[in-house]
């Protein structure tokens, strides 16, 4: 069997041929009723809710929009969340579970509807979504899952076949979910947003938010937005204010592989229970069905060379589907808070002008649309049922308390354990596109040789809160195992709670 080789760069296949209108970079001080931060389904949600509403909306991204996790999603619109509900349950409550599910279902509803109102064409199609395993082990949560849908009222099939040619010993289905491509439907959302007062700014780097008289956005190049309300939408919160996001989130990447199959996709949304992960779905793609597989997942910055993941889909894809070749692939960075719940809504419990929302695992279709409309909601003073349950501000000891331990021991001994890890590694072995740590003048230095053999060196030293950052082969960035933030190979911030650069090293000769 001859192995498929891997894409030399990995690339979403959603931003494939897709024409996206472009926007220019904030270059003066500008007022607005309402300023977003972050392009992503979240950010153009809310945008397009509260332009329909004749708010003045300005939407600042740091890079093209739709460029972060939305765009490097597997687009599966459904609220079955993984192994959730039996756990809600017990941690919160009947009343707070199906909130939860609620809110999904909601959201799943929202998007029909939208895509219904302006005829996107963006492949929406109803799919059952099942949960699988093929471990014995797991069988007895699927059953107690089955038991939390049962209590939900959630429509629901345990079974022991599933249409797909893969062993499984038991799945649970969540009948009539959904998936669409992304970029297509929040394509439209943008432009029905720009039709109304929304404006759009893109490679503009927000940096802080300010206080004097009025809610002020401050742009890397020292440019405000005005405000009465800010919206921060950009994954990891851009701006912490105290709260500890950083803290109480930890960050996880995870992987994808699309590619034809000669075998007929039966429908459907899957994922196994057990790990390592595996995600599958397929898509009409430039009229072919394509499959994506997804999983894999780890802390970012640590575990094995992020390639050995790729690798590790594309062997299942191979074997499970017969994919000769591997079009695309990707990755994405997810954030999964202390409770697993997201924190939507104030930022900070005293202050009402600043709202995030953020934390939504790997399920940011139908969160970053609820998150949307409650966030909406809130500026408008409606009530919305689900403001209380995604409060940033809520605490609930039992699951919050330890996982907020464990998080925070993590960090300490990657702070530790980055600060005593002796290299000996040198330069002049270094191959073409990879990279190394070694020390320079007693220095912890990372080192990437180009494709034209040019070194590109940074100091290690994560710039957030000190931590030493790892190469991640796959995507060619330096990662930090502490809080998740991620640089290109040149040092630039790729993904936050970092705001500044890795320090630049020049060698001198
Ligand atoms: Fe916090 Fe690197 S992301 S120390």
């Amino acid at each position: 069997m001859v192995k498929p080789q891997l894409p030399q760069f990995p690339e979403p296949m959603w931003r494939e041929n897709m024409t996206l209108p472009s926007f220019p970079a904030l270059n003066e001080s500008i007022k607005a009723d309402i300023g977003i931060v972050g392009g992503g389904i979240t950010g153009i949600t809310a945008a397009y809710l509260l332009a329909k509403q004749n708010f003045n909306v300005v939407l600042l991204d740091a890079g093209p929009v739709l460029n972060g996790t939305t765009g490097h999603t597997t687009a599966k619109i459904t609220a079955q969340h993984g192994l959730i509900y039996d756990e809600l349950i017990n941690h919160f409550g009947l009343e707070k579970a199906s909130l939860y599910y609620k809110a999904a279902e909601e959201a799943k509803q929202f998007i029909e509807q939208t895509v219904n109102e302006h005829r996107i064409n963006c492949n929406f199609s109803k799919e059952d979504a099942y949960i699988y395993t093929n471990d014995g082990s797991y069988i007895s949560d699927l059953e107690k899952e089955k038991e939390a849908y049962d209590q939900l009222k959630i429509d629901n099939q345990l079974t022991d076949k599933i249409p797909l040619d893969i062993p499984i010993k038991s799945a649970l289905i969540m009948h009539n979910q959904a998936q669409f491509h992304p970029l297509e439907y929040l394509k439209v959302l943008l432009n029905e947003g720009l039709k109304k007062q929304l404006t759009v700014y893109e490679n503009t780097i927000a940096t802080d938010i300010e206080y004097v008289k009025h809610t002020n956005i401050i742009t890397r190049e020292g440019h405000r937005v005005t405000c009465r309300y800010v919206i921060v939408a950009s994954h990891f919160p851009f701006y912490d204010r105290q709260s500890f996001y950083f803290a109480r989130m930890y960050p996880e990447r995870s992987y994808l592989v699309a590619g034809k199959s000669p075998l007929n996709f039966p429908g459907g949304m899957y994922i196994n229970a057990e790990t390592p992960t595996r995600s599958i779905r397929s898509a009409k793609f430039e009229g072919e069905d394509i499959i994506l597989i997804g999983g894999e997942h780890h802390k970012t910055g640590q575990g094995k060379s992020t390639m050995a993941h790729y690798e590790a889909l594309q062997k299942f894809a191979q074997d499970h589907f017969k994919i000769d070749k591997i079009d695309y692939r990707w990755s994405a960075q997810d954030l999964t808070t202390l409770d697993k719940v997201p924190y939507i809504g104030r930022m900070t419990k005293g202050d009402k002008t600043v709202l995030t929302a953020t934390g939504f695992r790997k399920w940011g279709m139908t969160s970053g649309t609820i998150a949307a409309k409650i966030l909406a909601d809130n500026i408008q003073d409606q009530e919305n049922p689900y403001s209380d349950l995604f409060s940033p501000a809520r605490f609930e000891a039992d699951p919050g308390l330890k996982k907020f331990m464990e998080i925070n021991a993590d960090v300490a001994k990657h702070l530790i354990k980055g600060k005593l890890e002796f290299t000996k590694n040198t330069v002049s072995e270094l191959a073409t596109d990879d990279a190394t740590v070694t020390r320079m003048d007693g220095k912890r230095v990372g080192v990437y040789k180009d494709e034209e053999d040019t070194l590109h060196m940074v100091d290690t030293t994560c710039t957030h809160m000190g931590c030493e950052v790892t190469w991640n082969s796959g995507d060619r960035t330096w990662d930090c195992p502490c809080h998740g933030s991620r640089f290109d190979y040149t040092g630039e911030v790729v993904e936050g709670p970092a705001k500044k650069p890795l320090t630049k090293i020049v060698e001198n000769n």
